[in-house]
């Protein structure tokens, strides 16, 4: 039996789009994944042989509940006994203005991206450290680096946040042989992106040196990368993967 076989992952925001395929990418390596998001039972029958062998668990709960957030790692950790990455990936975009944004969308944004990535990471740290091993990859964004396009000030500001914590994380966690890194997409094809205008599409192509979107694949198999690949050098850093439409 292959040692992935025993590995375990907790993916947030899990039930579509980028948050999927990574999920789906570590099932189909071995590993056994715990699905976190909030609607997981539109995927449920795809993934109810997993869930029956013991290898996948559903998790149905909102990332800034942080007894639910206690309540997931206790339960991986009585079922699986260890957690050998955590990728923080639930997130939500809007494209509000400035002088349109309220006090509860600012809050709620940040509560869901930045919020859960500082407490699911917080509650997994003290797993981590006590098995001297572990990945934490943070799904930051392009907007978090690049300044709003299209995108609101709250998303921005958290997904700039994403890549602080990322760093503090880093610190403090190396000495225990775990690492903190962060992914920063752009212009990934999801479920989201199929119900825009496709002029609109064809436009911010235009805005990509290689000419195409990404694919919710191609995230996942850089994420499964920073976590099963020989990484332990690699913390506190941001992965740009935007089809060229920021190079730093
Ligand atoms: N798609 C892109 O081009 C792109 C670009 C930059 C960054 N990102 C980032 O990648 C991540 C995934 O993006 P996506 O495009 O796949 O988004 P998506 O909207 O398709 O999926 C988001 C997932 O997060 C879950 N989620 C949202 N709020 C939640 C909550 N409160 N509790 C639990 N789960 C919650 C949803 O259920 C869904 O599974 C996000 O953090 C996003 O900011 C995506």
């Amino acid at each position: 039996m292959d040692v992935s076989e025993h590995r375990t992952v907790i993916v947030t925001g899990s039930s579509q789009g980028i948050g999927l395929a990574i999920a789906g990418y570590f099932l189909d390596n071995g590993w056994r994944v715990a699905f976190v998001s909030l609607d997981l039972e539109q995927i449920r029958s795809r993934f109810q042989a997993k869930l029956d062998s013991g290898e996948a668990l559903f998790f149905e709960m909102d990332v800034t509940d942080n007894a639910k957030i206690a309540e997931c790692v206790s339960v991986v950790m009585e079922r699986w006994g260890r957690v050998d990455a955590l990728v923080n990936n639930a997130g939500i975009r809007t494209g509000t203005s400035i002088a349109d944004t309220t006090p509860e969308e600012w809050n709620r944004i940040m509560s869901v991206n930045l919020g859960s990535t500082f407490f699911f990471s917080q509650a997994i740290a003290p797993v981590m450290k006590q098995q001297s091993q572990g990945r934490i990859i943070n799904m930051s964004s392009f907007g978090g680096q690049f300044g709003p396009m299209t995108s609101s000030a709250a998303y921005s500001a958290s997904k700039a946040g994403q890549l602080a914590l990322t760093k503090v994380f880093a610190r403090e966690l190396a000495p225990y042989s775990v690492t903190v890194n962060a992914v920063a997409p752009a212009s990934v094809r999801t479920p989201e992106m199929d119900k825009m205008d496709p002029a609109f599409i064809e436009k911010m192509v235009e805005t990509i040196p290689v000419g195409r979107v990404g694919e919710s694949e191609e995230v996942a198999e850089l994420v499964y990368y920073l976590a099963a690949g020989s990484t332990g050098f690699i913390t506190g850093a941001t992965f740009d993967i935007n089809g060229g439409r920021l190079m730093r």
